[in-house]
């Protein structure tokens, strides 16, 4: 066993953004280990889970503090996995947990599950009935989050799924809802389809996907400029996909490309797959989850579609979306192009030109840019 504030010192965000002002642990998890410490204490071999653990802190710490074994884990992000399993091997602890994704398997038989609460109600929404559907009768969920990201409306989300629910005091600007007395779940919320008649397209969401069922104004913009995009092209990747929509427009409008679809997020990713088969196009519409396209080829497409996100986690940080543009310009075929857009205001272009290659406006609304680099 470890002193948790020593191993707690070891845990790195890598492969995520690392900066002096984004910690790996926060007092939130530590809060979260503490009003669980005596239900992680007793909780069988195998019957403990945790979700939206951000880089290994609650998984680590039920493993370090109280021994726990055959952790199962659900992460949302790739990067977080990654993270994961970078600290356990550093603090020697890879064999106590797997990486599974939110469903049956994650949660059948689980008495305790220790969880971040995540930033979306619709994340919350199908983490919760996920749990109260599989979970055992008896499980209690410990969900905790900083207190700036904690609303009232989580405490309703959690009592659809849940008889009890309770808030912790705080402490550290944290705190912890304990849900427990799962309710009948009698239909699924998640996965949610819903037709978007403005552009044609039925449109498959998880709980955790970007816009959810909806058209980002961004995307919008981004998909005017698609009939301008190289017709001979035969390989494309939507980047940071979300559910998907830029993919199946440009399958739509150019019937001899294949796209990889591609997104860190593990909800984004079968949502993406579920909107392409939903449209007809799940043969030439491939789901990839990878960080920032990292296990592509270099040189091996022809077209790069992105709307990059531009926060990590709570902090506004351009970070992933020039670690985007950089492998964009690695897995371009020389003379392939990259279309992207972008808040005006973040004024991209210059790290397009200097991480892509040449980079024209091609489109400015006031509040969006679309950008054309050709490698
Ligand atoms: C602004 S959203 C765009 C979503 C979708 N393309 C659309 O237009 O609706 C950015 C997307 O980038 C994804 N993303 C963030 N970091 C990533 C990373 N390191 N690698 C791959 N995708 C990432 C997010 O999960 C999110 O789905």
């Amino acid at each position: 066993m470890f002193d948790r504030d020593g191993m707690f010192s070891r845990l790195r965000r890598h492969p995520d953004i690392e900066a002096p002002n984004l910690m790996a642990v926060d007092a939130a998890d530590r809060l979260i280990l503490d009003e669980s410490a005596v239900a992680l204490s007793q909780a069988r071999p195998g019957a403990v889970a945790v979700i939206g653990d951000h880089y290994g802190a609650l998984t680590l710490g039920a493993a370090s503090i109280h021994g726990s074994t055959g952790v199962r884990v659900h992460q949302d992000p790739l990067t977080g996995e990654l993270a994961l399993a970078s600290n356990a091997g550093a603090v020697g602890l890879a064999d106590r947990y797997r990486p599974l994704t939110l469903g049956k398997e994650l949660l059948a038989g689980a008495t305790v599950v220790l969880m971040r609460l995540p930033r979306s109600l619709s994340e919350l929404t199908e983490i919760a009935e996920t749990i109260a559907r599989y979970a055992d009768p008896s499980v209690v969920v410990y969900a905790g989050g900083r207190d700036k990201h904690i609303s009232p409306a989580m405490n309703d989300v959690l009592g659809h799924s849940f008889a009890v629910v309770r808030a912790t005091l705080g402490r550290q600007k944290s705190r912890v809802l304990i849900a427990s007395g799962p309710s009948e779940v009698a239909a699924p919320i998640y996965p949610v389809t819903e037709h978007l008649a403005e552009i044609g397209l039925d449109i498959v969401s998880h709980g955790a996907a970007f816009a959810g069922s909806k058209l980002d104004i961004g995307t919008r913009y981004l998909l005017e400029f698609l009939p301008r995009v190289n017709p001979r092209a035969r390989t494309a990747v939507d980047l940071g996909c979300g559910t998907g929509i830029l993919a199946v427009g440009l399958a739509r409008l150019l019937p001899g490309v294949a796209v990889i679809a591609t997104d860190h997020s593990s909800a984004a990713v079968a949502s993406a797959a579920a909107t392409a088969r939903a449209n007809g196009f799940g043969d030439r519409v491939r789901a990839l989850r990878d960080d920032a396209m990292s296990t592509l080829e270099t040189a091996s497409q022809d077209v790069i579609l992105c709307n990059p996100p531009f926060h990590v986690g709570a902090a506004v940080h351009t970070g992933v979306a020039s670690k985007m543009f950089a492998e964009s310009g690695r897995v371009l075929r020389p003379g392939g192009e990259m279309w992207t857009v972008y808040n005006s205001h973040l004024g991209y272009r210059g790290a397009l030109r200097r991480l892509v290659g040449p980079t024209d406006v091609v489109g400015r609304i006031p509040k969006f840019t679309v950008t054309r680099s050709v490698v």
